[in-house]
């Protein structure tokens, strides 16, 4: 007998908890003299009624954050194998190191001298990066990966202009993520699509017809989003350069290559990273990220400002250069998502390059495995050896038994899995794309094959509405998705706190 109740109820706002009167905090005692607060705020800025905050005591708000924990599956409860987002195991040495009180009570605005310490951490990280994927000089501001390719395309633009010529064309892969036509969209480009061969590779003759000297850059992700490694990525870099454009690297894949083969070698000009991806830091949650891009020498005059760069002191020491003229600007605030770029640091020291070399070699059996339990219930999109994730598709089923991607994900949420990513990339019909990641044990890997066989051979044929109505036992059922993009509410009703 199938379970068709939610395992846990879900949760009420926090202002439904509220009792006047309870507390469960007090501030500590003022240290500095009172003031009315007419003389420290002008009126026009000051509310007419108190806020309608949430008086709750501490057991009943600390449960209320803890059960909201529970209500989301996350990478320290079960597998989580949303592909192309290397949902992996992020190792606690890492939160150790940026927790600690010295990094973690830097103020941003100290000057240099105040921060020699995290400037030295955070020059060895860009040398450390750069060494990893063969680029030169690195900027360690963007915040996410998106920032990271609008950065990018901006240093791209700079250097066409410089060079006479903004130009006027991004090529993007017709598998690519949708942040890389949005960046070169943002960066003023005309953004056009290039198709992929019967093998998911970017077709060299489809990008021949494409390449012309209003060709800025292409952007590229090796392995691309369908798992597989570009076949003809020296071609690739060959053809492109031969119009002076540019080869741009997503590497949010990198994940795959780690330690083994560096973009810079294939001839990639520019690069950004996903270090909430690969290096020791969750991705997703809304938590902050970060993206550093990587260029070869040719591109560094345009790099944001500031960059660190030695003193000219002899005992050596760091400091921040923001005499560039031919700079972008300034991406972020301060020097980007110090605590996120210290976690990378610590995530490589730690692995060293062995280890490094480890996570893709692992990363890419478990997947391969992982692959080859699953491919006779649900076939790959292209039969190949994968890298770090592979494709399938459940066409066969939606046409057979009417069950799309979106049932099997929802349905795989009832036996206590993430999905992975469905309908990504837009080229493969019903797609499930799937990354184990290197941090999975073989037990895992083979109880989710497990899983998906019972539901693909014994549920389709038998019960076909137990995945139309999938899933049942998650607090949240099927959500409306359409409806939550043309009616976004994000305020809670009547409960919350009035504007005041
Ligand atoms: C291939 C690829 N490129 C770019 C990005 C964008 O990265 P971010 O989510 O940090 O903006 C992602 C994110 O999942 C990705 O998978």
């Amino acid at each position: 007998m199938v379970e068709r109740r939610p395992s846990q109820p879900i949760e009420p706002a926090v202002y439904a908890l509220s009792t006047p009167g309870r507390r469960g905090y007090r501030p500590p005692a003022l240290d500095v003299p009172t003031r009315p607060v007419e003389e420290l705020i002008p009126e026009e800025l000051r509310r007419d009624k108190p806020p309608a905050l949430p008086e709750i005591d501490e057991p009943t708000l600390v449960r209320h954050y803890v059960r909201l924990s529970q209500l989301n599956h996350n990478v320290d409860i079960g597998f989580y194998p949303l592909g192309s987002c290397t949902m992996k195991y992020n190792p606690k040495v890492a939160d150790a190191v940026a927790e600690l009180p010295g990094p973690g009570a830097l103020h941003p605005l100290l000057p240099p001298e105040m921060l020699q310490g995290a400037l030295a951490i955070l020059a060895e990280l860009e040398s450390m990066l750069g060494a990893i994927t063969g680029m030169d000089r690195y900027t360690l501001q963007p915040a996410a990966g998106a920032q990271g390719e609008f950065t990018a395309i901006k240093m791209i633009r700079a250097h066409h202009k410089a060079n006479g010529n903004p130009r006027k064309v991004l090529l993007v892969a017709d598998s690519a993520h949708g942040t890389n036509p949005a960046s070169g969209t943002m960066c003023s480009y005309d953004v056009v699509e290039v198709a992929s061969d019967e093998r998911g590779n970017i077709d060299p003759a489809a990008l021949k017809e494409k390449l012309n000297e209003d060709v800025a850059a292409l952007m590229l992700t090796n392995p691309s989003t369908l798992g597989l490694f570009e076949e003809h990525i020296l071609e690739v870099a060959e053809l492109v350069h031969s119009v002076g454009g540019q080869l741009y690297y997503d590497g949010a894949n990198l994940n795959a290559l780690l330690g083994r083969i560096r973009p810079g070698d294939m001839g990639f000009d520019a690069v950004h990273l996903n270090l909430h991806k690969t290096f020791g830091t969750p991705h997703g949650g809304g938590g902050p990220g970060s993206g550093p891009v990587g260029v070869k020498g040719h591109l560094a005059p345009y790099l944001p400002v500031p960059t660190i760069e030695p003193t000219q002191e002899p005992d050596g020491g760091w400091t921040l250069n923001w005499d560039r003229p031919e700079s972008i600007g300034k991406l972020n605030a301060f020097l980007g998502h110090f605590l996120v770029n210290l976690r990378a640091w610590t995530y490589i020291r730690h692995h060293g390059l062995e280890g490094l070399r480890r996570v893709s070699e692992n990363a890419v059996l478990n997947a391969n495995y992982l692959m080859a339990l699953v491919k006779d219930i649900l076939p790959p999109a292209y039969e190949r050896t994968c890298m770090h994730e592979f494709v399938a598709s459940a066409k066969g089923l939606k046409e057979g038994a009417g069950v799309s991607a979106l049932d099997l994900s929802k349905r795989i949420i009832d036996y206590g899995f993430h999905p992975p990513t469905n309908y990504f990339p837009l080229i493969v019909p019903e797609a499930w794309m799937i990354e184990p990641t290197e941090t999975e044990t073989r037990e895992t890997l083979e109880a989710f094959a497990e899983a998906l066989r019972t539901i693909i051979t014994k549920e389709v044929p038998e019960d076909p509405e137990l995945l139309h109505g999938a899933p049942w036992t998650a607090p949240v059922r099927r959500v409306d998705e359409v409806r939550a993009v043309r009616e976004l509410d994000v305020k809670w009703p009547e409960e919350g706190p009035e504007a005041g």
